[in-house]
């Protein structure tokens, strides 16, 4: 596909821009974790906010949950986690290298020639061998075996022990949800690809429990539901596509499941699960526990063990997969403004840009004088404090204008205000529109109402228009 950002683009620019570097990059960095900066801080926070608006806000049947990270060490037990939460890892007695046995045609021996762990002339590789994922540590001070605990693989297990919890005081009856956003860990053998697979990450649960005979229909629901998430925050239909695991693929826990996948620069892979979990995680709990996790209807009298329907996502790698989608270089013809007058036009020039839903961009709107005297950094930070507390908003004075546009087209912003001389006659500026560059004047006075009704407008990918 000609249009697919590479890894590599995509990386530079989180650098470059400041949205997600490695972690402890001062020491060399450490094993596939990575820091988020200002605008990756932002940028994340609005996939997560858009998340909670589709589960807490526009419906009623969800409540939040946020649990802790440190679990009782049962939780796993019952979860099947200390058993089986396993990847089959090989070691190559030759490099050193620890490969996950399943993914070999995926990797590189890290010895030259380049080929894949195991073909080459001096690899040895040793027989497959289970390796469990969840990173364990000590609670308090002695560390004995019983102190052991985990740092938790998943933000389900903390939903499914709080259940019983959760439907006393919220007063639902299934079906109802219980979503949560957390860090959750694990000691993947070959983290890699960017922030798609590290060894801690964020995730976006939601554990929908519904009466049994109930769950096929909300699978099917949750599905499609997913689906349209990304595709109205912008994400190219064309670029995803559901993929149902086949029998052999299914976890044990699961009658069925779903990966919502995106076409990203690494090829088909998974952006988001949807499984059916039956009854399997609140039986577990209530045989390890001794407490009954059922519902009681009281107008069929009837008790049973609601089935689970789980939609389960990723926060960093959803948020790649908005960045790549959004990621566009292209040529732009001169645009009106980027000299020292307003209208005089430049000759072309690359840009590259971020094409995000404006309600995923970072920053929402910048406002730039034109030149750094005559009143105009005055107004532009009059015209900044008016905005500030409705949208995010960036006053940026530092280099040519045309410069900052290519600044503010680089991290996604959807809107530049720019403040210049027939401001100060008018009180007008003009507003930069990203995607089409079309430019036109408003009234300060009008500029909050005209910006946020923008934002709130249906949006699709002007990628969308290019022929693949
Ligand atoms: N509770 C079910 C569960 O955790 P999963 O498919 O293992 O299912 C759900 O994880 C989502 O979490 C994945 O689709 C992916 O988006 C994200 N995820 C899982 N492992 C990850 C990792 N090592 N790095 C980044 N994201 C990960």
């Amino acid at each position: 596909m000609a249009d697919l950002a590479s890894m590599d683009k995509i990386v530079a620019l989180c650098k470059r821009r400041g949205f997600i570097f490695a972690s402890s990059e001062i020491y060399g960095g450490i094993g596939s974790t990575y820091d988020y900066g200002h605008y990756g801080v932002l940028f994340k926070q609005n996939v997560k906010n858009e998340w909670w608006r589709a589960m807490l806000s526009e419906r009623d049947d969800i409540v939040a949950l946020d649990s802790a990270i440190l679990q009782h060490p049962r939780t796993w037990e019952a979860s099947g986690h200390l058993a089986g939460f396993t990847d089959p890892m090989v070691d190559c007695r030759t490099c050193g290298q620890r490969f996950r046995a399943d993914h070999l045609r995926d990797l590189e021996c890290p010895r030259k020639p380049s080929k894949h762990p195991g073909e080459g002339p001096d690899c040895d590789l040793t027989e497959a061998r289970d390796f469990n994922l969840m990173f364990e540590t000590t609670m308090g001070p002695v560390k004995d075996s019983g102190a052991t605990v985990y740092l938790r693989p998943e933000t389900a297990q903390g939903i499914f022990v709080n259940f019983k919890n959760v439907l006393q005081f919220s007063r639902k009856k299934p079906p109802f949800g219980i979503a949560q956003i957390g860090k959750s860990f694990r000691n993947e053998i070959t983290p890699g690809n960017f922030v798609f697979r590290t060894r801690e990450f964020e995730q976006m649960e939601m554990e929908f429990f519904v009466p049994p005979g109930e769950a096929p229909q909300w699978y099917e629901h949750w599905k499609q539901a997913r689906m349209e998430w990304y595709v109205e925050l912008g994400l190219r239909a064309d670029h995803l596509r559901l993929r149902e695991h086949d029998a052999d693929e299914l976890s044990h826990y699961s009658s069925a499941t779903a990966d919502v996948e995106y076409l990203f620069p690494i090829g088909w892979s998974e952006l988001e699960g949807v499984a059916n979990r039956g009854d399997f995680d609140l039986k577990q709990h209530a045989e390890y526990s001794g407490e009954k996790l059922e519902y009681f209807d009281p107008q069929t009298k009837q008790r049973y063990v609601p089935h689970v329907i789980e939609p389960a996502a990723g926060a960093d790698r959803a948020t790649l997969a908005f960045l790549v989608d959004a990621y566009d270089e292209e040529n732009v013809p001169g645009e009106a403004g980027t000299g020292d007058t307003p209208s005089e036009a430049q000759g072309g020039e690359q840009r590259t840009v971020l094409k995000l839903h404006p309600r995923l961009a970072p920053v929402k709107v910048a406002v730039l004088p034109l030149v750094r005297k005559d009143g105009q950094p005055e107004i532009a930070r009059e015209i900044v404090a008016a905005l500030r507390g409705r949208m995010q908003t960036e006053y940026d004075e530092g280099g040519s204008i045309g410069k900052r546009y290519r600044r503010q087209d680089e991290i996604g912003t959807p809107f530049c205000v720019t403040v210049d001389h027939q401001t100060l006659e008018d009180r007008s500026v003009t507003v930069r529109e990203r995607d089409s560059l079309h430019q036109e004047r408003v009234a300060i006075d009008e500029l909050g109402d005209v910006l946020g009704a923008r934002l709130a407008a249906p949006w699709r990918s002007p990628k969308l228009a290019v022929a693949p």
